[in-house]
This record gives C-alpha cells, sequence and structure tokens, in this order.
C-alpha cells in the first residue's frame, strides 16, 4: 500500500512538473533556420574576412535605416581595418558637437574616436520616414531578441508574399519569422545588392550570413576573450584538482 501511494506521489510529481511545460511550449512556433556560427561553443572565434564583408553590407544597406550607436569606428581595429582605413571611414560621416565657445553646436567630420553616427536626427525622423515604425539600433540587436544570430540570418531569408486570405496593412511585408508576420521594413538584402571585395559571391543567404555575424560581432566584442578566459579558467581548474587529489593521496596514505 505505501509503495503504491509513493509512486501516486511520483506520478502526480512528474504531472505538475510537465504540464506547464507542454502548455508553455506549446502554439504554432516558425523554426529558426539554425546555422553553425563559428562564434558558437567555448572554442568559438570570429572570423574577420566575414565580419568586414558583414560590414560592408551593415555600411552599404541596412546604415540607411538603423544606426549602431554602441560601436566606435576605432573598434573596427579588432576585426581588422588599420588605422588609415578607420580614419577614412570616420570621415565619410558628420557629427554635431559643441557647443563652442560661442555657444554654437557645430558640425565637424567624425573621428575614430567617436561612435557610429546615426541615419536619423531623432526619433521621429525615423518613424515617419518608415510607415511609422522606428527602426531599432542594432548594435545590440543579436543580443536583444530570443535566437540570436539564428533569428536575425532567419529574419533576413524569412520574407514572402502575402498569404491569400491575410488582411495586409498599408506599407507592411510578410516575413514568416517576424513575430505577427508583419512588418514594416521591405526585405533589405537580395542577391548581389554589394559587390564583395575579396571575390565571395554575394549571395541572398551569404549577405544575410554576413552581416547577422558583424552584428553578432557588434552585439560582443568581446565574445572571444570572454571564451578564451573561460577556457583557460577549466584548465586551470582540471590542473589544480589533479594537484590536489595528489596531495590528498600522499597526506592519506598510510590510512590506507
Ligand atoms: C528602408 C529602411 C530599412 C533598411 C534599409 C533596413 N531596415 Fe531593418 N528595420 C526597418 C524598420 C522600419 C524596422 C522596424 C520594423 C517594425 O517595427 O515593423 C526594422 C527592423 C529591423 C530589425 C528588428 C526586427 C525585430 O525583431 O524587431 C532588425 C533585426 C533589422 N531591421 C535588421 C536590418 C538589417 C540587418 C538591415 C540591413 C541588411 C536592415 N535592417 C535594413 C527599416 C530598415
Amino acid at each position: 500500500m505505501k509503495v503504491m501511494q509513493s509512486k501516486l506521489h511520483n506520478f502526480i510529481l512528474l504531472v505538475t512538473i510537465l504540464f506547464p511545460l507542454s502548455v508553455f511550449s506549446a502554439g504554432p512556433k516558425t523554426e529558426l533556420m539554425e546555422q553553425k556560427w563559428p562564434f558558437n561553443g567555448i572554442f568559438g572565434r570570429f572570423d574577420n574576412t566575414a565580419l568586414q564583408r558583414g560590414f560592408k553590407v551593415y555600411r552599404e544597406v541596412c546604415a540607411a535605416c538603423h544606426g549602431i550607436r554602441h560601436v566606435s569606428y576605432r573598434d573596427l581595429k579588432d576585426i581588422g581595418f588599420s588605422s588609415d582605413e578607420i580614419k577614412s571611414i570616420a570621415g565619410e560621416y558628420e557629427i554635431t558637437d559643441g557647443p563652442n565657445d560661442e555657444g554654437e553646436m557645430f558640425q565637424r567630420e567624425a573621428l575614430p574616436s567617436d561612435k557610429f553616427v546615426g541615419p536619423y536626427e531623432n526619433d521621429n525622423v525615423a518613424r515617419v520616414a518608415n510607415n511609422g515604425a522606428y527602426p531599432p539600433d542594432l548594435s545590440l540587436i543579436v543580443k536583444a531578441r530570443a535566437g540570436g544570430a539564428d533569428y536575425l540570418y532567419s529574419l533576413l531569408n524569412g520574407y514572402k508574399e502575402f498569404p491569400e486570405d491575410y488582411e495586409a496593412s498599408d506599407g507592411m511585408y510578410y516575413n514568416t519569422f517576424y513575430p505577427g508576420n508583419q512588418i514594416a521594413m521591405p526585405s533589405p538584402i537580395e542577391d548581389d545588392i554589394v559587390e564583395y571585395d575579396d571575390g565571395t559571391e554575394a549571395t541572398h543567404t551569404q549577405i544575410a550570413k554576413d552581416v547577422t555575424a558583424f552584428l553578432a560581432w557588434t552585439a560582443e566584442p568581446e565574445l572571444e576573450e570572454r571564451k578564451s578566459l573561460g577556457v583557460k579558467t577549466i584548465f586551470f581548474l582540471i590542473l589544480i584538482t589533479i594537484m590536489l587529489l595528489g596531495v590528498k593521496r600522499k597526506i592519506w596514505k598510510d590510512l590506507d
């Protein structure tokens, strides 16, 4: 009887735990297009050539509507740009600085130490230009969205025609992966929208992959450092465990 009761208890416990879980995971959910990113896993590393291609895509396509305000021009050094290249990239942007001695704001060329200048003067201008929707800053977007890099990659590949019976709103586009499926951003990429300097073929999926990698870097430029510190720490802990085991054996050997 006792055994039966405890079995019943276990069963109830299991149902209590699993039921909410199954409810939680129910509902139509689109599977993301999962990719093998080189920056995932404990030995993850960024591929600088991919990041440089991704930066080109950001600069020539996404920068028309999105800023990356947490990134400075000089940060590009980390992905392999030289100081001269960085100076000339920064020089293409105008920044409002000031006030000067007369108390006035003034325009000047951006310097490598400045953060990336965004495309719009203010949020309202951004909304007016985009059918009322605000194009979010992209520097942290890979961290800010569930699914991270896979979500961004899927979003960029997820544009479709509106289904027949769908009530589409004006100026909106259909995207399989966007929550609610209607997004105010038109598909930003297509084959050959950029020309890569390293000869890589600029297909839609290649462009999506590269710009996603670039935005994964802007979201966590210190990823490589963090991972290599993690690996070092693990090695250190293994080593110290072996040493302590040795010491313990020595101290207790007479008692065996
Ligand atoms: C013509 C302007 C325009 C361009 C160019 C553009 N976007 Fe957008 N983007 C928008 C707007 C507007 C939104 C907000 C959409 C909404 O709220 O419905 C948006 C939203 C987004 C989002 C947020 C999606 C979410 O889950 O909330 C991401 C990510 C994004 N864009 C990435 C990109 C990337 C990467 C590029 C370049 C390859 C790019 N965008 C180019 C206008 C643009």
